[in-house]
């Protein structure tokens, strides 16, 4: 990735942008990094109502944090409450529906569905502390069920909807839910995804599952089990539409999201209330430079983090008219996204550099033929972006005039860590630029030592910051392990990444075993387990492979059991099996059959050279600790073969 050019905020982005200047940033960030604890209590007054005020700004005992230690909130009340006088009248929810649905909900009306929910909710004994699974599309009831929790202090774990009956079988039981909140269906490029039927295939291994509660949807045939399944619409019947939030403690958790680490088994990350909130909130102002007319639309499903904190959280609790679309970019064409934002005239829109490419590749007539001109910032996620997707988003989605903000964050993190705050620093595309106030990001070598700038080394956060993950749930060991062992007490991200003379962060990628598809994270080892799993595979190893358009794509290496042929028809059960296993979006591009894979002496896989052999098709690597030196070339060889 190189420079190649520069591109300051226009004057007149800067004029009535919050933060102005470089200036303005700066001091900021001097502030922050100075008077941490005064920075972080003025911030959190401001963005975010409290019960009652904290005794604490924070408590740091390395690797567990508290923030706001003693203060009193409640997430649902700061994205509805607080702004019934103001707001009340003004959209929260722009809906489309794949087929063409179309709802508005306004905060007032939101506000009614989540009382409503919450009040079926508590009536049915369900209180702080209790679990929920939420399996839903993107449809507005999917916010109104997170936030129905967060007003009772039900911990809520959204399960993406293209996760497969075995992944939310595991989610279920690692977070021992009681409640399942789930839909029929949705709709994705015209097709229903089943939603209630992968539910009850999950469910007949989850016996602790108390209530299951289906949105009608789709309008799709389900089978519903007396006694343990109800209709929403039945089961908030005659619930009053007024339901206090509950005074909760800062500290209480909001959310546990499952990401990918680098072992099989997902991790279980904890988010939770007062401190959460404060950031997601003042990064909606400082990133998306948020106003009170905009019409801001996130193009993330709501299971991903992205959805939580920047379709959600963020910016309900600062008072935006957010556009949601349930379905595919593509459907029924590729300018569907562009209808929808010359429809709502969308002022700010934010997506992943996977879509970027996706509709780069099917050229400028179809954005041409929508009125693009209420766009004034834009937004990217999920993995770097490449120049050329950078300069496409920039020239033909934003006619030139939008600033871009390439924002880099993770589940971990909670909300952005690393991104421009539009009106104050210039431009480089591809990179993430500059850290927010309080992150004291660096790049490290194995020691934490500081690398010199342009050399590239580990990322890595000093400082605890408001949102960053609380633990593991239910495995506190492993969050030390994963994240404040490498470098004793300092946050690890997984990711490298090199900083320039300027102070910006170019992010490089994942140094783990995580792999990087359209923007979603899945590890080797989850892969390899699902394979394993399946009768003809002996062993598998599975790597990232670069690709055009996801950026990674899954490529497995197998080696089959006694009695099993290799051939096409194999490979593409394997593929659809994973599929099966995981969710449709870990579909493995390629399977490889292999008499053997590479391994140490002591019998560990060695990715790096079956990572080399997809990239670059030969192995230059240190080869000494390898055990057999003919599967290498073999491998390597396979690919001529092809
Ligand atoms: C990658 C998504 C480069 C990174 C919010 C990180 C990025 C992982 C960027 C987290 C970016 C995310 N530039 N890489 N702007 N944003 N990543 O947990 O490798 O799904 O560690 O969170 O995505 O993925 P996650």
């Amino acid at each position: 990735m190189q420079e190649l050019s520069l591109y300051p905020p226009s004057p007149e982005f800067s004029a009535r942008a919050h933060v102005p200047d470089l200036d303005a940033y700066q001091a900021l960030r001097r502030r922050a990094a100075e008077h941490p604890e005064e920075f972080w209590a003025e911030m959190a007054e401001k963005e975010v109502h409290w019960f009652e005020k904290w005794h604490h700004v924070f408590e740091w005992h390395p690797p567990f944090v508290k923030w706001f230690v003693g203060a009193k909130t409640n997430a649902s009340y700061n994205c509805l409450d607080r702004h019934m006088a103001r707001r009340g009248a003004k959209p929260a929810i722009l809906f489309e529906g794949e087929p063409g649905d179309r709802r508005v909900l306004t905060y007032a009306e939101l506000h009614q569905h989540v009382c409503r929910f919450a009040n079926a909710l508590k009536a049915r004994g369900y209180r702080a502390g209790d679990r929920a699974i939420i399996y839903m599309p993107m449809v507005p009831e999917s916010v109104v069920a997170m936030l129905a929790c967060a007003r009772l202090g039900i911990t809520h774990s959204v399960v993406f909807g293209g996760f497969s009956a075995e992944a939310l079988k595991a989610r279920i039981q690692d977070l021992d839910a009681h409640l399942v909140i789930t839909a029929d269906g949705g709709w994705r490029r015209g097709r229903e995804v089943r939603l209630k039927d992968a539910a009850d295939e999950a469910l007949a291994g989850c016996p602790g599952v108390r209530d299951v509660i289906v949105l009608r949807r789709t309008g799709g045939q389900v089978r519903m089990q007396e006694g343990r399944d109800q209709w929403w619409h039945d089961f908030e019947a005659g619930a009053a539409p007024d339901c206090p939030a509950e005074p909760l403690d800062a500290e209480h958790p909001l959310f546990v999201l499952y990401t990918s680490g680098t072992t099989g088994k997902p991790k279980g990350i904890l988010h939770t209330t007062g401190g959460y909130l404060t950031y997601v909130t003042c990064t909606m102002k400082w990133v998306f430079d948020l106003k009170e007319d905009d019409i801001y639309w996130c193009t993330a499903d709501i299971g991903w983090v992205t959805g939580h904190s920047y379709l959600v959280y963020g910016p309900l609790s600062a008072g935006a008219t957010c556009v949601m679309y349930e379905g595919a970019p593509d459907y029924p064409a590729w300018d569907r996204w562009w209808e929808i934002v010359a429809r709502y005239r969308v002022t700010i829109f934010y997506t992943s550099p996977t879509a970027i490419r996706a509709l780069l590749k099917q050229g400028d007539a179809w954005p041409a033929k929508h009125d693009l001109s209420s766009l004034r910032l834009l937004g990217s996620v999920g993995e770097p972006i490449n120049p050329a997707a950078w300069e496409w988003y920039h020239r033909v989605i934003g006619h030139g005039r939008c600033p871009i903000v390439d924002t880099w964050w993770q589940t971990e993190t909670g909300g952005i860590l690393i991104a421009p705050m539009p009106g104050a620093v210039p431009l480089k595309p591809g990179s993430a630029t500059l850290p927010m106030p309080g992150i004291e990001a660096e790049v490290v070598d194995f020691h934490g030592n500081p690398v010199p700038d342009g050399t590239e080394g580990f990322l890595v956060i000093r400082r605890p910051w408001p949102s960053m993950l609380r633990t593991i749930w239910g495995d506190p060991q492993r969050y030390e392990q994963q994240y404040f062992s490498r470098i004793p007490g300092i946050y690890f991200t997984g990711d490298a990444a090199r900083r320039d003379a300027d102070g910006y962060f170019w992010i490089l990628g994942r140094v783990d075993d995580v792999m990087n598809v359209s923007g979603h994270r899945l590890s080797t080892m989850e892969v390899e387990s699902a394979l394993v799993r399946h009768p003809a595979v002996a062993e598998a190893a599975v790597v990232g492979k670069p690709h055009e358009i996801t950026g990674q794509a899954v490529c497995c290496f197998v080696t089959l059991k006694q009695g099993y042929e290799p051939g096409d028809g194999l490979a593409k059960e394997l593929r659809q099996w994973v599929a099966h296993e995981i969710g449709a979006f870990a579909r493995p591009e390629e399977i490889r059959f292999t008499e053997a894979l590479p391994k140490t002496r002591s019998g560990k896989i060695m990715r790096r050279l079956l990572r080399e052999i997809v990239t670059s098709h030969t192995v230059t690597g240190d080869v000494t600790t390898l055990e057999d030196m003919g599967v290498i070339t073999r491998l390597a060889s396979q690919h001529d073969e092809d």
